[in-house]
């Protein structure tokens, strides 16, 4: 697909925007990598930056693997590498001088080396203000592509290596659901698995349903196909991908939601099965019944807040009071034995008021949740809360967050405490930056460092807690 001007396609956030009820296209067979292309990374290496959400983390295995179907290997450090790719993050204004800070460092690669490579993609190749920035800026960046075009890298490279041109090809388009794109996975024993992309929810805040398009679900036959063979190549555990999982499957008009995928893949019998985001909104009881019922669905739950006042909940356009939010959180508690709830908060909203603030800490108070990300409210171009008036100061919004924080980590050390000396399965799944010690995570998610030896790499086991902190646990084996 070209553009009019014949060789870019730029992108367009009012275009992003938009929704029709046009079908969503299953397609099977789009990823391929050109003949000339095939051995085009022979003795080369490559390296991607990645930034943002999991969506992303599992979108640069992705790349990877494209990136080795033309023949390139994966260099350990950026400076070894021919061709550099950022998959990027627009969720916050610090993602983009992240981004662009570490732009900085790869032009100067770059001048020493013109041969190498540059590529930018992700979701602030969505946003135009970026695009024209690298446009005029950073003419020196070789090709940018989007979200819904991650499998036809092999054909950008191609165009832009024939025209010698900076290659823009960007779509801001609803969105189809691709299969069959080749998959590098950074681990042997857990496996990101993408259920759904995009969203419609539009929270009046958030870039994503702009950056990643519509809501559209994959097959569940696709998704219970990838999950068996991952437990046949030994896998532990699966994580369901989406940004609002809780809404899978209702775009596919087969009667078949989220409630019959999660127990559908429970019975993969895969030994672990995690999923993220939910969104508060469509969380429904059936749900939480799945999850009490299969012990090999992890007893964790991220449940986004984002606030605990009912007029910034609206003005965010998220669907939920206060108390809805208390009384779903109350029924997952009691639903589900040790479950652990995580949330995300953002303060300082347009027009919040210490008064809507207070109800925030009321929540956090309230449900005294196990952990949670924290942001300051960071207003996205094209987004209704852009446009919002905000008169908070720097250094109010800094409180506000100084405060939160201080109180998600005093709740977050009081859970960590009730495990001290308790027996806890951990999947061991890395070396610790901890000298002697691997790490894994608990059923609950906690992060666990295990005093063990590197044979127990990719096992479940038995860990009894030694000593609690607030972002970690320590343990030892249990003696069996
Ligand atoms: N789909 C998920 C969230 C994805 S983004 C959900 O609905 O819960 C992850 C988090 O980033 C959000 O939960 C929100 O807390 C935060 N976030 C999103 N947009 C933001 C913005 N403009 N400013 C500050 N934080 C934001
Ligand atoms: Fe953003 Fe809201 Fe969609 Fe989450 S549900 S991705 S916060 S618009
Ligand atoms: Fe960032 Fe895009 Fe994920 S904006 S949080 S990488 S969906």
């Amino acid at each position: 697909m070209k553009g009019s001007d014949n060789y870019m396609n730029l992108p367009d956030l009012k275009e992003a925007k938009k929704r029709t009820n046009k079908d969503i296209k299953i397609i099977n067979n789009d990823y391929k990598v050109p003949k000339n292309m095939k051995t085009f990374g022979k003795n080369k290496k490559y390296y991607i930056k990645t930034y943002g959400c999991q969506m992303n983390v599992h979108d640069s295995e992705n790349i990877k693997a494209i990136l080795e179907d033309m023949s390139f290997t994966e260099a350990s450090e950026m400076e070894d590498a021919d061709i550099i790719i950022l998959n990027t993050c627009a969720i916050r204004e610090n993602a983009h001088n992240k981004m662009f800070g570490f732009l900085g460092r790869v032009k100067h690669l770059k001048e020493s080396n013109p041969n190498i490579i540059c590529g930018i993609c992700g979701c602030m190749a969505q946003e135009e203000s970026v695009v024209e920035d690298i446009k005029s800026k950073y003419k020196w960046v070789d090709i940018i592509f989007g979200t819904h075009n991650i499998h036809k890298l092999p054909s950008i490279l191609e165009d832009s290596l024939k025209d010698n041109t900076q290659e823009i090809e960007v779509y801001s388009i609803e969105g189809d659901v691709y299969e069959n794109i080749p998959v590098k996975r950074d681990s042997k024993y857990k496996a990101w698995v993408n259920i759904m992309y995009g969203c419609d929810k539009f929270c009046t805040y958030c870039i994503v349903p702009y950056t990643r398009g519509k809501q559209r679900s994959r097959l569940p036959k696709d998704i219970i196909r990838e999950v068996e063979k991952l437990v046949s190549d030994g896998y532990k555990e699966v994580t369901l991908l989406g940004q609002n999982v809780n809404a899978y499957g209702k775009d596919l008009k087969l009667n078949y939601t989220m409630s019959n995928l999660l127990e559908d893949v429970a019975k993969t019998n895969i030994e672990r099965v995690r999923f993220v985001t939910s969104h508060p909104w469509d969380f429904n009881d059936k749900m939480i019944d799945v999850i009490a019922k299969y012990p090999n669905i992890m007893p964790y739950i991220h449940l986004p807040l984002q606030s605990g006042s009912d007029r910034i909940l609206k003005l965010m356009g998220r669907r939920y009071t206060k108390e809805e939010y208390i009384n779903l959180f109350n029924k997952i508690k009691e639903k589900i034995p040790n479950v652990s709830i995580t949330t995300d908060i953002i303060v300082a909203f347009p027009g919040e008021t210490d008064d809507d603030f207070n109800d925030t800490l009321d929540v956090v108070n309230t449900c005294k949740f196990d952990s949670a990300f924290t942001f300051i409210f960071s207003p996205r171009k094209g987004t209704p809360a852009y446009n919002m008036k905000n008169d908070l100061s720097e250094e109010e919004k800094n409180n506000r967050l100084y405060k939160l924080n201080e109180l998600v980590n005093k709740y977050a050390l009081e859970a960590n405490q009730k495990y001290l000396n308790k027996t806890v399965k951990v999947l061991i799944e890395d070396k610790s930056d901890k000298e002697g010690y691997l790490m894994g995570y608990t059923d609950t998610m906690k992060l666990v460092n295990v005093k063990a030896d590197e044979k127990y790499l990719g096992k479940i086991v038995d860990v009894k807690i030694t000593d609690v902190k607030t972002w970690s646990l320590d343990g030892i084996l249990e003696k069996v």
